[in-house]
């Protein structure tokens, strides 16, 4: 074989998970990977939670059985790859590498090569913590590094967008939104920054981990559960979730906590009323989460105004936003009324650094 033949091409990237404070649960278009509302989300430092992945091709990996497809190792783990929406993924890489080898006969033929991703997550998987957003982020990215595409965040927030929805807010740092946009073929349903972090740099976020355990209802097959089955979903998408949009882009624009904090918590309710409406039930929310609840309104009502907000994703992990000069009352007053509840104090501050800033993006 040619040495050209077997050189290794490699590309690693780093990408941030975002929570979202207006969430995305449902699907207009399952096979586009639509959504049924735009979302709103806050991503958080890389520095503490992040996804590494690592994409590399090669013509040599065509000529072993082992390697001569596509593959992903998660977490040291072989995850499938042949479902639709890494394939749509790695096409839409694919075609874009193809149109530059087009232009530019020089180049070499990148997008013919199997890839092959090697991917870690520094937090739990499949908990309601972001997985897949950090995930799909950072598979897209490392492909388009390696393949030295000049497609910007916004572009590559619609690639990502097909391999997990939320995965497109976390293209960007800062303050995201995600706009459903109109479009039959999804060209405009992508991601924006709303404001940068250093917009509003003194926001933090609190990650308390209830359960690192894999969700038992993924966050794809809820939704389409939510969708086919509640009724209150309905309402949800109609009225709620466009007056919380508006609200909270206002709020943040405004840097004002309180609004912040209400629409927050609010929408998580709400997400969360929808899953207990959906037939048969979802139950993401434990005792645990629960008590996290009280636990946030005994610390808003003993300093007499909102220090902190919390929200749930799709799991039982709490994240709460509080501001820096706040964090006496609230990191301070989470340690104590947590360590009395069972199942939180071993696991809170085990492994995770619980407290975070914003990520400024690319
Ligand atoms: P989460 O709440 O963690 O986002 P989801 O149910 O939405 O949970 O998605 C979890 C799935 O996302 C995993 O089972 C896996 O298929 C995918 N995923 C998670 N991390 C990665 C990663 N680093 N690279 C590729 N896919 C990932
Ligand atoms: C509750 O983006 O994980 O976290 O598009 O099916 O991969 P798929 O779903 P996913 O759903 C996230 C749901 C949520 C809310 C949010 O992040 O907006
Ligand atoms: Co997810």
């Amino acid at each position: 074989m040619a040495s050209g033949d077997s050189k290794v091409y490699r590309a690693s990237t780093t990408a941030p998970v975002n929570i979202a404070v207006v969430k995305y649960w449902g699907k207009r278009d399952s096979k586009l990977n639509l959504p049924t509302n735009s979302s709103l989300s806050v991503t958080l430092s890389q520095s503490d939670l992040r996804t590494l992945t690592t994409a590399s091709c090669s013509a040599s990996y065509a000529t072993s059985p082992e390697t001569s497809s596509d593959s992903l190792l998660l977490n040291g783990k072989p995850e499938d790859v042949t479902g639709a929406r890494t394939q749509a993924c790695f096409r839409e890489l694919r075609r874009r590498r193809a149109a530059l080898e087009a232009a530019d006969s020089s180049l070499p033929k990148l997008s013919t090569f199997p890839l092959r991703l090697v991917s870690e997550n520094n937090f739990p998987t499949a908990a309601g913590l972001a997985s897949s957003a950090a995930g799909f982020a950072a598979l897209v990215r490392a492909v388009a590094d390696l393949y030295e595409l000049p497609d910007s965040p916004a572009e590559l927030s619609l690639i990502a967008r097909q391999g997990s929805g939320s995965a497109c807010r976390s293209l960007f740092g800062g303050y995201v939104a995600w706009r459903e946009g109109k479009a039959e073929d999804g060209s405009d349903s992508m991601a924006d920054q709303v404001a940068e972090a250093a917009h509003w740099p003194d926001m933090r976020a609190l990650v308390l981990v209830a359960s690192a355990a894999k969700k038992g209802v993924s966050s794809t097959s809820g939704m389409q559960q939510t969708v086919a089955t509640s009724g209150l979903f309905k309402e949800r998408i109609a009225t709620v979730v466009p007056q919380n949009m508006a609200r909270m882009e206002k709020a943040i624009q405004e840097r004002d906590f309180e609004a912040f904090a209400e629409v927050t918590m609010r929408d998580s309710n709400s997400f969360h009323a929808t899953c207990a409406d959906t037939y048969p039930p979802i139950f993401y929310m434990n005792d645990v989460s629960r008590a996290a609840v009280r636990a946030v309104e005994a610390i808003n009502a003993k300093a007499g105004r909102t220090v902190a907000a919390y929200t749930f994703d799709a799991g039982p992990n709490a994240v709460v936003y509080y501001l820096e000069k706040d964090s006496e009352p609230v990191v301070g007053t989470f340690n104590h009324v947590l360590g009395e509840v069972e199942g939180w104090k071993k696991e809170v501050l085990a492994g995770l650094k619980p407290t975070m800033s914003l990520d400024e993006g690319v």
